[in-house]
């Protein structure tokens, strides 16, 4: 559409003279009429920038009245400035490019400045023009505000990106949950192979005791057989242990175990745990460290003791006989703390992680006998009356449990 001053004077001045070739009327009547309802604003430049006509939508878009704009400079008037602010050199603008190069320019990464001093974000093409001799007379500019686009486009982006991150998050879960089942599952294997394990020595041994027992029951002496039936009994005990530590996992996963709290003197209790034969140290006694001298709390004995003596054990297990060991209580802020400390083989950082799994054992154990369960009693025990329990170990230098259980106020 070659749309110019010449070829429409009237758009830019309705007041012209009416010209006098009725059928050059009529065309330039329609041409005006296409204009006026087009919803994107058009407006024509002649070859110094100014505007030779404007179309109805374009002075609304920007404010201006259209009679005033005819002639400006519609750099000055509605391209002056960049979206931030800064301003907008006239050389640099596209639609003067498009009359000094000749070619096409399509624009939507700028803003439109209205009369008020407000701009507002649009889509341009400024499509150079020609006269019919093919010169270069001008420009012509249609533009859309695409403010409802930004901001649907922006609506999309925000959407898209929370729809993203849900994503992100939901995949998390999947594969922690993938992981915890994996977990699980090498739990329960390492669960079947551990007790099929545990069990069989302590069967063997048995097994054997028995065997010896009736081949050799006459040259026995009474000493010799006695020895057999002590040791049959010993793995008869081992055993039983392992299945009530099972049966007490079970237990406590299945919220089977009915807290019994009683009030109990832990500093005569503790005292009274290290005194029992299993927690004898000849070379080095456990050191026993509390303030008190009596400290009455409310705790269930035989869950108490549980925790202790398998804390204790790991303790004179896992430490050389010539190595300190020692257990220190105290109250701080209606907490019991109990700490084991010992100098020992220490817990490699690898194993940490799995080390109140069942059936979990550190990779330095070597030959020392375990089960890997009593960490999981202790923790599971710990957790049933709301408390914690912390582990601080170096490899080779010792290892440090610390339990805290609070108090309960009536205490
Ligand atoms: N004080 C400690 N020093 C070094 N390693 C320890 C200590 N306490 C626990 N561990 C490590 O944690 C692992 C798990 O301990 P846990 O008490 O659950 O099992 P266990 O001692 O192997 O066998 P049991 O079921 O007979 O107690 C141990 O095998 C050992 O590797
Ligand atoms: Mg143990």
């Amino acid at each position: 559409m070659a749309l110019n001053q010449q070829s429409l004077p009237h758009l830019s001045n309705p007041d012209a003279h009416a010209p006098a070739d009725q059928e050059l009327e009529n065309l330039r009547r329609q041409h005006q009429l296409i204009l006026n309802a087009v919803g994107e604003g058009v407006y024509g430049l002649d070859l110094e920038g100014h505007v030779t006509f404007v179309n109805p939508a374009a002075a609304v878009m920007i404010d201006w009245p259209m009679e005033e704009l005819i002639g400006k400079s519609m750099h000055a008037v509605l391209h002056h400035s960049h979206a931030d602010g800064s301003s907008y050199p006239r050389e640099e603008c596209p639609i003067y490019a498009a009359f000094q190069d000749g070619s096409i320019r399509r624009v939507t990464e700028e803003v439109f400045w209205r009369k008020d001093g407000t701009s507002f974000p649009v889509e341009y093409i400024s499509t150079p023009m020609h006269d019919e001799t093919g010169d270069l007379i001008g420009a012509v500019v249609t533009f859309r505000d695409i403010t409802q686009r930004r901001w649907a486009e922006q609506i999309l982006q925000r959407a898209n990106e929370e729809l993203e991150q849900k994503v992100q998050r939901r995949t998390a879960k999947l594969r922690h949950a993938n992981h915890q089942l994996r977990e699980l599952s090498e739990m329960r294997s390492r669960f079947v192979s551990m007790v099929c394990h545990e069990f069989r020595n302590p069967l063997n041994n048995i097994a054997l005791s028995v065997s010896s027992l009736n081949r050799y029951d006459t040259q026995l002496t009474p000493e010799e057989k006695s020895r057999y039936l002590l040791d049959i009994n010993a793995n008869v005990e081992r055993m039983t242990q392992m299945i009530d530590d099972i049966l007490i996992i079970g237990q406590v996963e299945a919220n089977a175990l009915v807290l019994n709290p009683e009030p109990l003197d832990v500093v005569a209790f503790c005292r009274d745990l290290l005194a029992e034969p299993e927690h004898q140290r000849p070379r080095k006694p456990i050191q026993f460290l509390c303030r008190s001298t009596k400290q009455i709390v409310h705790s269930d004995e035989r869950i108490l003791r549980s925790i202790l003596s398998n804390l204790l054990s790991n303790a004179i297990r896992y430490t050389p006989p010539d190595q300190s060991i020692h257990l220190k209580l105290a109250k701080r802020h209606s907490q019991l703390i109990i700490q084991v400390k010992d100098h020992g083989i220490g817990i490699p950082a690898a194993d940490r992680r799995l080390l109140f799994e069942p059936f979990h054992r550190g990779r330095n154990v070597s030959n020392i006998p375990g089960t890997g369960l009593g960490l999981s009693i202790i923790k599971q025990f710990v957790e049933l009356q709301g408390g914690t329990i912390e582990v601080k170990s170096k490899i080779n230098h010792g290892t440090t449990f610390t339990v805290r259980l609070p108090i309960p106020s009536q205490a």
